[in-house]
């Protein structure tokens, strides 16, 4: 049966983002992408083009501009909306917290304003895991409290929450995502992840090392109280995240008015980074040069998801493991580099 859903994907061209449209529009959702291609480029939404067989209905469109934004509320009738637009780069917060809180939070508030003048009330919001700093008690599940934030960007994904919790009091009916670490491409290798400058996240970084782009890769500490030394992640395929975007949308369908809650979307598997890295020489058969290096400041030690909230509400289930999202990332970096 075809879905009557029309969703608004912000930030559509990016790395979640795009996995998601590729989803929504496999699962017969139609499609609207926002993006202001500040940091991502048109060439993924080409690449979804490629994968669905179908042109996707795009708009340039920056999320703190809401003249725009009311002009494309005004031209369709979105049934909802899947908020990705934001900043992501946690050390990029430390130094610059001012823009962090102007485009993440603000960018929100332009959005829901925009969403109320036009009565859309459904709204799916890019949280994540760096909300629970280093929790309590691992896994982690929803009901663990927010700690202070780690960086300006953890701060904001807390503050875009609360704000999102206290409007859904007024007919809003949201569900926040709290991702734990996305890794992988789109099997097809047609779209992935594309960092800007040196990579931060470490499965960029160990893929790039491969392609040697990068001299080596440093694995940052093997002191932390785990079975090997080294941190340990939820890492999760970006299109088992995507997945999840569908069901959510299906699950705001059946609430009732004024709706909030907020859901782990992790594997509940914890993997240590040396772990990681042994697993993507394994798979690949590529040899990767690293070595041991100090702590990174701000890295919590353990972290990974209880996931049952979300089995249990969305009947979702990840469908790829560690080694198949690595393969995936080595294949799409492969495409990058022409390998
Ligand atoms: C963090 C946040 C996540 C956020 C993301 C945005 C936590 C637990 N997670 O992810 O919510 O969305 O930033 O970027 O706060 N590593 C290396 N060498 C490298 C790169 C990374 O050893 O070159 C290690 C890190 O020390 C860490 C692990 O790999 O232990 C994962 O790092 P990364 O990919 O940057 O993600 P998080 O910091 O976990």
């Amino acid at each position: 049966m075809k879905s009557t859903n029309h969703v608004l994907v912000t930030g559509g061209a990016g790395y979640i983002g795009s996995h998601t449209v590729v989803e929504l529009m496999e699962a017969g959702n139609k499609v609207t992408v926002v993006d202001n291609l500040e940091r991502s480029e048109y060439k993924i939404i080409e690449g979804v083009e490629a994968i669905t067989g179908t042109k996707i209905d795009f708009h340039k469109i920056d999320c703190l501009d809401s003249e725009s934004l009311n002009q494309l509320f005004s031209q369709n009738k979105f049934s909802s909306v899947i908020h990705f637009a934001a900043f992501k780069s946690v050390n990029e917060s430390v130094v610059k917290p001012l823009s962090y809180y102007k485009n993440n939070v603000g960018s929100l508030i332009t959005l829901l304003d925009v969403m109320k003048v036009h009565q859309v009330k459904d709204l799916i919001f890019s949280s994540s895991c760096t909300v629970y700093g280093q929790p309590d008690h691992i896994p982690v599940d929803e009901s663990a409290p927010f700690k202070k934030a780690e960086s300006p960007y953890g701060s904001t994904k807390q503050v875009c929450e609360q704000i999102l919790e206290e409007v859904a009091k007024e007919g809003f009916r949201v569900v926040s995502l709290r991702y734990f670490n996305p890794i992988g491409a789109h099997p097809s290798s047609l779209i992935g992840e594309l960092p800007i400058g040196v990579p931060n996240n470490l499965v960029p970084y160990v893929t790039q090392t491969a392609a040697k782009v990068r001299e080596k890769l440093t694995v940052f500490g093997d002191d932390y109280d785990t079975s090997d030394g080294s941190c340990v992640r939820d890492f999760i395929h970006v299109s088992d995240v995507a997945s999840a975007h569908v069901k959510a949308i299906d699950y705001l369908n059946k609430q009732k008015e004024n709706f909030y809650d907020a859901f782990n979307l992790g594997t509940g598997i914890g993997v240590s980074v040396l772990e990681l890295v042994k697993k993507f020489i394994e798979v690949t058969g590529v040899n990767l040069n690293y070595s041991i290096g100090p702590r990174r400041s701000g890295d919590v030690e353990k972290v990974y998801a209880d996931p049952k909230k979300i089995h249990h509400a969305f009947g979702w289930q990840t469908k790829y493991d560690l080694g198949q999202s690595l393969l995936h990332a080595w294949q799409w970096e492969k495409k990058l580099r022409n390998i």
